[in-house]
C-alpha cells in the first residue's frame, strides 16, 4: 500500500512537513496562483494515493475555504479515495444561531460545506457554545475534536507553583476545568458581556487573586480585547502576575501589543495556528489522530 500523502500549502510548510514526518506520510504542496483580481488557480500533484488529507489551519477563513472548495474535488478525480480535513482551528463556529432575525447561521452552513467536501475531520477545541458534539455542526462521516487543555494544564503547572487558572467567560470552563484537573490547580471563570467586536465588559468571578500568578486560559484570542480587559481587572484585584495561554493564537493586527501593554506578562499558544507565541504543539496528538484512521480502514 502506498505511503498516504499530506497536502500542505505554503505558508504552512513547517508544521505540515513536521506532521508527515510523525505520520510516515510523504508531504505535499499544493501551488496557488492568485491572479491580479484575486481569483486563485491551485495546482496539486498529478497524481495521489487512497489515503489523503488536506492540511489547511482555518485562520483567515474566506481565502482557505475557497481553496479547499477547489482543492478537496481536485484531489478526489486524482486518486484520493479517502480525503480528510486537518483543520487545527476550525472557522466559523461562533455564529452558532441567528441572534437576530435573518442572520445566516454560519456554523450550520459551512460545516455541511466541508462535509461534502470531505470524509474525515481532525481538528482542535472548536468553540461548541449551543450544540454539544461537533458531528451536530459539520456531518462529515467522521470527526475527531482533539484537546489543548490536558498540555494546556501540564504546561501551567511547570511555570508556577500554585497558579489559578482563569477562564475570561463562561464558555472557557469546558477548557479551564480540563486544564486544572491533572494537577488539581485552581479555576474559575469570569463573565463577560460582549457589546462589539472591540468592545467587552468582563465582571472577574469572587475567587480571590490577591498575590497570586494567574494564567488566563481561552480557546481563541483575535482582537485581543477579551484577554487585555481580564488582565487588567486582575491587575487590579491584586493579581502577582498575569499570564496568557490560547489554543488558537489569531491575535489580528496589533492585539499581541495591546494585550502586552495591558500588563500580561507571557504568551503562550499551540501551534493550532502559527503564531511566534506557540509553545505546546498538537501535531504529535493530531499525527495519532489520523494514523488511527488508517488502522481503522
Ligand atoms: C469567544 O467567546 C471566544 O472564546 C474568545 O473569548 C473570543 O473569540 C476572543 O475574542 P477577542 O480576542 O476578539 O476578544
Amino acid at each position: 500500500m502506498s505511503k498516504p500523502t499530506l497536502l500542505y500549502f505554503s505558508e504552512e510548510a513547517n508544521q505540515a512537513i513536521a506532521l508527515a514526518t510523525l505520520c510516515n506520510a510523504s508531504a505535499q504542496l499544493i501551488e496557488r496562483h492568485v491572479f491580479p483580481d484575486g481569483e486563485l488557480k491551485l495546482r496539486l500533484p498529478s497524481q495521489l494515493p487512497e489515503r489523503v488529507a488536506i492540511f489547511h489551519s482555518l485562520d483567515h477563513p474566506n481565502q482557505k475555504l475557497i481553496e479547499l472548495l477547489l482543492a478537496a474535488p481536485t484531489a478526489k478525480t486524482i486518486g484520493a479515495r479517502h480525503l480528510t480535513l486537518i483543520a487545527p482551528y476550525l472557522a466559523y463556529m461562533r455564529q452558532d444561531m441567528a441572534f437576530l432575525p435573518g442572520e445566516a447561521v454560519s456554523q450550520r452552513i459551512i460545516g455541511k460545506l466541508l462535509a461534502t467536501l470531505f470524509d474525515v475531520l481532525i481538528t482542535v477545541d472548536p468553540h461548541l457554545h449551543r450544540v454539544s458534539s461537533l458531528s451536530q455542526a459539520v456531518p462529515v462521516k467522521n470527526v475527531l475534536v482533539l484537546s489543548a487543555a490536558p498540555l494546556m494544564g501540564e504546561f501551567a503547572a511547570q511555570q508556577h507553583a500554585n497558579p489559578i487558572l482563569m477562564g475570561p467567560d463562561e464558555e472557557s470552563l469546558q477548557w479551564v476545568a480540563q486544564a486544572a484537573a491533572q494537577h488539581h490547580l485552581d479555576y474559575a471563570v469570569a463573565k463577560k458581556v460582549r457589546m462589539g467586536d472591540r468592545d467587552v465588559e468582563v465582571t472577574l468571578p469572587s475567587i480571590s487573586v490577591y498575590g497570586r500568578p494567574v494564567i488566563l486560559l481561552d480557546d481563541i484570542a483575535s482582537s485581543g480585547h477579551t484577554l487585555a480587559r481580564t488582565t487588567e481587572l486582575l491587575l487590579q484585584a491584586g493579581a502577582q502576575s498575569v499570564d496568557v495561554m490560547v489554543t488558537h493564537a489569531l491575535f489580528m493586527g496589533s492585539a499581541l501589543e495591546m494585550v502586552k501593554r495591558a500588563g500580561v506578562s507571557e504568551v503562550w499558544s499551540t501551534d493550532c495556528i502559527d503564531h511566534p507565541s506557540n509553545a505546546i504543539s498538537m501535531l504529535p496528538a493530531i499525527a495519532q489522530a489520523w494514523n488511527s484512521l488508517a488502522e481503522l480502514s
